[in-house]
């Protein structure tokens, strides 16, 4: 483990990297932050390495890895062609959390980081300390969320530890990650309009700007399509139901706040009464009306922010607290709220109940 005391120094942080780098020059996995999640980093180009990622994990191996870079020169090396549309929003997103789907370059990357695919997801995170570890490693890093597979990600080097403790070369801990989730996933078509396949930490709004045209969702994740996908997500990873609490989750809408709440705060003495473990997400607004074994504030309406920092430790709380029953509110689905909304939803595993519709 290398502590944030280590990483403290900026003039210093290449030489406290040494020996993480090294792990990742030899094979190993090391786990590191990232300014979205932790990740769980192997040089992209070892089969071997990959693999134990991949072990380390308990992930489908049909689900493909993102690789980080430290330098927008070392793309060449890795893939086949940059139209000018994807190059555009590397100018304007990267270092980010911004992940491109671009053609692979053959034999560039192990087979496992794609999936078999003929093309990979790349990003230059925007955080010190990962930017340093990759450039000191001088490898290509794949790197996925460091947590077990099906567990929320990874925000703190701690939730790192509680699922990869033993499995892993070492952890690089930097403290807290900034924006919470993940990464946006996106592919740039020839015509330069860019599709959402994984909703992130850059907004669909800023995409849009960024390429002079709208962006738009894959149709797989839009909302109203409900728990059957209207065609099989493109980004192998959203089909998957992720970050699931061990407790059953339902997200609950309706026309207004006050009778979400009501609803939720009666729907939770009634679990209780069953003798049920409860917990509530909430957002700071409405926390107060609730009683629960586990009460999680997601922070205001007014920042959701700090709704997309906090999501994954609150849900993490609510496995610690041994909660059987939670419910949560939902925020607005503009802005970084479409990439909260998304993993909720994924946690929930679809359950969302709508107040003033059919399940009134
Ligand atoms: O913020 C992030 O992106 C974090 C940090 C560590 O960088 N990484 C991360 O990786 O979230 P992971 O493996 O948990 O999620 C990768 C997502 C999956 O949904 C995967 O299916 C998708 O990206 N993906 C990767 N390569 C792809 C490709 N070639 N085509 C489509 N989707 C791809
Ligand atoms: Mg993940």
């Amino acid at each position: 483990r290398i502590g944030p005391e280590l990483l403290s120094e900026p003039g210093r942080l290449k030489e406290a990297l040494k020996p993480a780098a090294a792990i990742l020059r030899e094979g190993g996995v090391v786990a590191f932050p990232t300014e979205t999640v932790y990740g769980l980093g192997a040089d992209a180009r070892s089969t071997a390495a990959v693999e134990a990622v991949f072990r380390a994990k308990g992930r489908p191996s049909d689900n493909p890895l993102i690789v980080h870079i430290s330098r927008k020169d070392q793309l060449d090396g890795l893939v086949k062609e940059v139209s000018p549309a994807a190059r555009r929003l590397m100018e304007a997103f990267w270092p980010g959390p911004l992940t491109i789907v671009l053609p692979v370059r053959p034999g560039a990357l192990s087979h496992r980081v794609t999936a078999g695919l003929d093309t990979v997801g790349i990003r230059m995170p925007d955080h010190p300390v990962a930017l340093a570890l990759i450039e000191e490693s001088g490898c290509p890093v794949a790197a996925p969320s460091a947590n077990r597979s099906g567990r929320p990600s990874p925000t703190l080097a701690g939730h790192v530890l509680e699922d990869l403790a033993g499995a892993i070369g070492g952890i690089v801990d930097g403290g807290a990650t900034g924006v919470g989730v993940e990464s946006t996933v996106v592919q740039v078509a020839e015509d330069g309009i860019v599709t959402v396949l994984r909703p992130g930490g850059v907004t669909l709004e800023q995409l849009s700007q960024a390429a002079g045209a709208p962006a738009r969702l894959d149709p797989a994740l839009l909302p109203e399509s409900g728990s059957e996908p209207v065609q099989a997500p493109r980004a192998p990873g959203m089909k998957y139901t992720h970050y699931a609490p061990q407790g059953a989750l339902r997200i609950v809408t309706g026309p207004s706040a006050s009778e979400v709440s009501d609803w939720i705060a009666r729907h939770l003495r009634e679990a209780a009464a069953r003798g049920e473990r409860t917990g509530v997400l909430a957002f700071e607004e409405h926390i107060g009306r609730y009683q629960a074994d586990c009460v999680e504030s997601l922070g205001s309406l007014s920042d959701l922010s700090a709704a997309a920092h906090r999501l994954y430790a609150a849900l993490r709380r609510m496995d610690e607290e041994g909660v059987g029953f939670i419910l949560s509110e939902a925020c607005p689905e503009d802005g970084i709220g479409a990439a909260i909304m998304n993993r909720l939803r994924k946690a929930a595993g679809q359950d969302v109940v709508r107040l003033g519709r059919a399940d009134r």
